[in-house]
Formats: C-alpha cells, structure tokens, sequence
C-alpha cells in the first residue's frame, strides 16, 4: 500500500531543512495533503520530539501514509485523518504547525481558501502555517517550466493552476497572518512559512 512518489524523495530533505527552524520543539504538526506520506515520515524520523497529524481525502493516499508509518516504526506519527482543506470544519483540535505542500496548485482555489481559513482557526497566537509549492509572482510565471505546467495544470482542470504569491499573501492576512519568510527552492518552488500574528 505504501506509493513513492519521485518529487518527495527529491524535496523532502531540502523542505525539511528550511522547514524544521520555525517549528517548535515539542508540539503537534497537522500535514494537510500528505498524499502518498512520504513528507510526514521524513520529519517525523528526523524530529522525534514532535507529534505529527498527516491527512488527505483520498483514501488510497491515507493507506499508504498509515503504511509508511507502520513500516518505519514511527511512534510519533498519528493515523491519518480525512481532511479536505475546503470543508468548514476539520477533524482535528489545536495544532503548533499545519504545513502543506504541493496542494494549492492542484485543487480549486476555495481548497487554498479552506486551508488559510482553517489553520487560522486551528493555530493558537505564533503558530506556523507552512506552505511548498509553484507560485507566480509579480504576475509572472517564475519560470518557463512553471509557465508550461501552469498551462497543463489549467488543461487537466479549469479550476487548477499555479496560484499569485500576492494572492495568497492577501487571503493570508486577511486571516491573521503576518508576512511570510519566503525562501526559494529547487525546481522553482518556493516555500512561505507565516506567523499567526
Ligand atoms: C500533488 S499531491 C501532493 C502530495 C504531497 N503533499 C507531496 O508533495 O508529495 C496533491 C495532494 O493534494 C490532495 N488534495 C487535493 N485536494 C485537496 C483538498 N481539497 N484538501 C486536502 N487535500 C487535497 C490530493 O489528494 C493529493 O494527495
């Protein structure tokens, strides 16, 4: 039941090194969008000290998140929740962190809403939403490889796309969140790691 998926095993250590100084050094980290759990298991192995929460809606990415963990022996992973970022309420508590990558270009953008709007009701004052992925910014594409992936996203689903770093930032504050540290990332990708204010 476990899935690889390439992307993951490429980016998880580099996400995780930009990603692990803004986490706190006990606490709960909710993944939303975990897909085949491959993220949750690398961080999870590498910060015993943190509790993690992966989920996903789809239930075969829920198998294989649950296989990894038991294959690794991760006492710090919790079973996967069903969670799509879109739904008004999340099946979950209080969380320190929600991290999430790779889901805002391949939904529709009310996930990207549902997912700002979610952790900042689950995120106390200081808490960490942490965001990976493609983004245009200044209205461009930031690179002709994006350029053309946005396209084949947009020909997949209408509702799909690389989304505007602006927009985000905006739907960002209007919620409570300050500026994101903004690094960028192999591949094009950039990783936004925002403060609940
Ligand atoms: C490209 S995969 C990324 C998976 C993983 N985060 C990674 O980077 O390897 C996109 C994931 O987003 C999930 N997803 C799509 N729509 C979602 C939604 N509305 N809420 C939560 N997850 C969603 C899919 O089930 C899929 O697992």
């Amino acid at each position: 039941m476990r899935r690889e998926a390439p992307a993951a095993a490429r980016n998880r250590q580099p996400i995780l090194e930009v990603l692990r100084p803004h986490l706190p050094a006990e606490g709960l980290v909710l993944e939303v969008a975990s897909g085949t759990g491959e993220h949750t298991a690398h961080f999870a192995s590498a910060l015993p000290r943190l509790e993690f929460q992966p989920s996903d809606p789809d239930q075969g990415a829920r198998a294989s998140i649950d296989a990894w963990t038991r294959t690794l022996g991760l006492a710090n992973v919790r079973p996967a929740l069903a969670l799509d970022a879109s739904a008004a309420d999340w099946p979950v508590g209080r969380t320190d962190a929600v991290v999430c990558i790779n889901m805002i270009h391949i939904s529709p953008w009310r996930a990207t809403i549902g997912l700002i709007e979610g952790a900042a009701r689950r995120l106390a004052a200081k808490g960490l939403l942490f965001l990976y992925g493609p983004f245009h910014r200044d209205g461009r594409a930031t690179s002709p490889g994006n350029a053309v992936f946005d396209v084949e996203l947009q020909r997949r689903n209408p509702a799909w796309g690389v989304r505007h770093l602006e927009d985000v930032v905006a739907l960002a504050a209007a919620q409570g969140f300050a500026d994101p540290a903004i690094v960028e990332m192999p591949a094009n990708n950039l990783s936004l790691a925002f403060r609940r204010c």
